[in-house]
């Protein structure tokens, strides 16, 4: 039944052009929790092979812009309002980058970074932790006041002082574990609404 399920993801991901069966995750979430509107700037972490930035791009509108960061390339899109940035997340210059095609600050900020994974689970939840914490940063130097933001975490020890760091930095926060995550996987996502402003 579950594998069921995860085939049908993959096959209408394959049907609809979807560069990962991901982009379903994110369609979820941003419709159950109005995550993005039309016109939004989009900013992307961890975005290749593409999925989220399809959705993000079919979300916001032509009037939007995407914009996608990965230290793995991603192949370009025929739409002149997805941007790509290839970088490491940690890289200081990124902000900079960034900028260049936001003008300054961003309305929305999704991050699905993953590290490659061990096999080790508290290694794995420890450098995936470092990534999100890098995300974190980011928003900080680029999310507008009011804005939102969508975290993969892989679930382990530093989840609760995570939740702490967020709950300071925005009025909403939610954990939530999209259908399209597959049941056994320790991966759930943390739903931030209206960040508060710079910390
Ligand atoms: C689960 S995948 C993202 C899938 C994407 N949301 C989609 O729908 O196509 C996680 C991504 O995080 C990227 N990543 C991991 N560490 C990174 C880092 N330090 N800087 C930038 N990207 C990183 C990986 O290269 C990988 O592409």
């Amino acid at each position: 039944m579950v594998k069921n399920l995860e085939d049908i993801y993959y096959k209408e991901a394959k049907k609809r052009g979807l560069r990962s069966r991901s982009a379903f995750k994110l369609l979820e979430i941003s419709k159950k929790f109005s995550i993005i509107k039309k016109g939004d700037i989009i900013l992307d972490l961890g975005a290749a092979p593409g999925g989220w930035l399809q959705i993000a791009r079919m979300l916001t509108g032509k009037n939007g812009k995407v914009i996608g960061v990965d230290i793995s390339s991603i192949k370009p899109f025929p739409y002149d309002n997805i941007f790509i940035i290839r970088k490491d997340v940690r890289d200081p210059s990124l902000i900079e980058d960034i900028k260049k095609i936001s003008g300054d600050q961003v309305d929305v900020i999704l991050s699905d970074l993953a590290p490659k994974f061990s096999g080790f689970h508290n290694l794995d939840h420890m450098r995936q932790i470092l990534l999100v914490k890098s995300a974190l940063s980011i928003a900080n130097f680029l999310l507008k006041k009011g804005g939102n933001m969508v975290i993969k975490i892989i679930m382990g020890s530093e989840l609760n002082e995570l939740l702490k760091e967020v709950n300071k930095n925005f009025k909403y926060v939610k954990l939530y574990k999209p259908k399209a995550s597959r049941k056994h996987s320790s991966e759930i996502y943390l739903i931030c609404k209206e960040w508060k402003g710079k910390s």
